[in-house]
């Protein structure tokens, strides 16, 4: 191991929504905060050097995307997934949810219906909701411990819908879509003529023998109908940055795309956030196939410990993500109580399923990407919280999420 992903890093008085939010959100301080979707890792020197030295500079003028910040990219989707892509096809925005925003504002009008698949990123439904359109549910099956595609329901819902908000790999279920899935999902979208937006943000933490494919690689008929979003940001924890990388292989469909980024201004880009995805991408690669596994680790870390000590709750195998999907039905709370127990006696703070939209309910989702002493003292605390036959108060104060995490 090169890297050393064991030290803690204390984010206090960083104004880090994770851990110094905490009051705010779940009404307590010193929680564990094992919620907002980043990583308590720090990025690697390859990553920081270009950063620190660009910083010393001291001087931020307006700056533009040099050729090798779009070869960085193109060689990485080559690299990763073998899809060739062409620098043409590249569009950045400041993030992945302004990507999906733009996308709708512009696709679709007033009242249209967009497919989601809950339980998923609550971002997606908010979008939905605050561009004024109508959400369609096609809630995942939850089968066996594995979630599937309901094919039927997808089916009829297309026939009425203009646009569908794929989350590939899949927030907070943590489903890696095999190449099949993909094609019978484009299969339906051809049918009923729906774009696709595909948020591929979590593409590059999989476990493997799993495998991310790209949604617009699969075939003609999907790079005709998708724009895909993808980011360093969840890969090497450098949401704070701010940049999206957005690819549409489609002429018409790009072209439109681009206009809507152009209308608002956002070709431009934050300084640090075009320097970090271009060293990310040129030079993180042993950083995260080093990551990949230690998060594979704390899964089983969580999941070993739970089936020992913590029967009551299980862990949905995940094929991705650095995020887990408790199932904690079993625990016989409601969803309020739930959200308190966690809070109050485990001194955690976790997202409550329920925000994840229908099949959500009696589910948290925990964030692995942290060192594992951490995980440890997580689970620890969960064990000592079983033991509390304490009445759990409901009315505690907030136990809310911030929309963007
Ligand atoms: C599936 C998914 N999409 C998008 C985002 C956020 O993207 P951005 O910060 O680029 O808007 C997240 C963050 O948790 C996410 O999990």
């Amino acid at each position: 191991m090169t890297y050393d992903f064991n030290k803690i890093i204390d984010r206090e008085n960083t104004s880090c929504i994770k851990w110094d939010y905490l009051n705010a959100f779940f009404g307590k301080n010193n929680l564990n905060a094992m919620w907002v979707a980043d990583m308590d890792f720090k990025v690697p020197p390859e990553i920081l050097k270009p950063i620190e030295e660009r910083a010393a500079h001291g001087v931020f003028g307006y700056t533009a995307k040099s050729d090798e910040f779009y070869s960085a990219v193109i060689s990485w989707f080559k690299r990763r997934y073998d899809w060739n892509i062409e620098k043409d096809w590249i569009v950045t925005s400041p993030g992945v949810v302004p990507a999906l925003n733009l996308t709708m504002q512009e696709f679709t009008e007033t009242g249209d219906n967009i497919i989601i698949q809950p339980p998923v990123y609550f971002p997606f439904k908010n979008s939905v909701e605050l561009n004024e359109r109508k959400l369609l549910d096609n809630a995942l099956i939850l089968r066996n411990g594995h979630y599937e595609i309901d094919w039927l329901d997808l089916e009829k819902k297309a026939e009425s819908a203009e646009m569908f908000v794929l989350c590939s790999p899949h927030n907070p279920v943590s489903r890696v879509w095999t190449t099949e899935e993909l094609e019978h999902l484009g299969d339906i979208c051809q049918r009923h003529n729906l774009l696709i937006f595909s948020d591929e943000i979590h593409a590059d933490i999989v476990f493997k023998p799993y495998r991310h494919t790209p949604t617009a690689k699969v075939s003609s008929n999907l790079a005709s109908r998708t724009i895909a979003a993808y980011a360093t940001s969840k890969t090497f924890n450098l949401a704070g940055l701010q940049l999206s990388v957005n690819i549409v292989p489609d002429d018409e469909i790009r072209k439109k795309f681009k206009l809507t980024i152009e209308r608002l201004h956002l070709c431009m880009s934050n300084i640090f956030g075009i320097l970090g995805t271009q060293a990310a991408y040129n030079h993180g690669e042993q950083w995260l196939d080093e990551l990949i596994p230690y998060l594979r680790q704390n899964y089983l870390t969580v999941r070993n410990y739970l089936r020992e000590n913590v029967p009551e709750i299980t862990v949905i195998k995940p094929e991705g993500t650095f995020l887990l999907w408790l199932d904690c039905r079993k625990l016989g709370l409601n969803d309020e109580e739930l959200a308190a127990f966690f809070v109050q006696k485990a001194n955690l703070a976790l997202t409550n399923g329920i925000m994840f939209g229908p099949g959500g309910s009696g589910f948290m989702r925990m964030n692995i990407g942290c060192p594992k002493q951490n995980i440890i003292k997580g689970l620890e605390s969960i064990k000592k919280a079983m033991a509390d036959d304490s009445p759990i108060l409901t009315d505690s104060g907030p136990a809310n999420t911030p929309d963007d995490c």
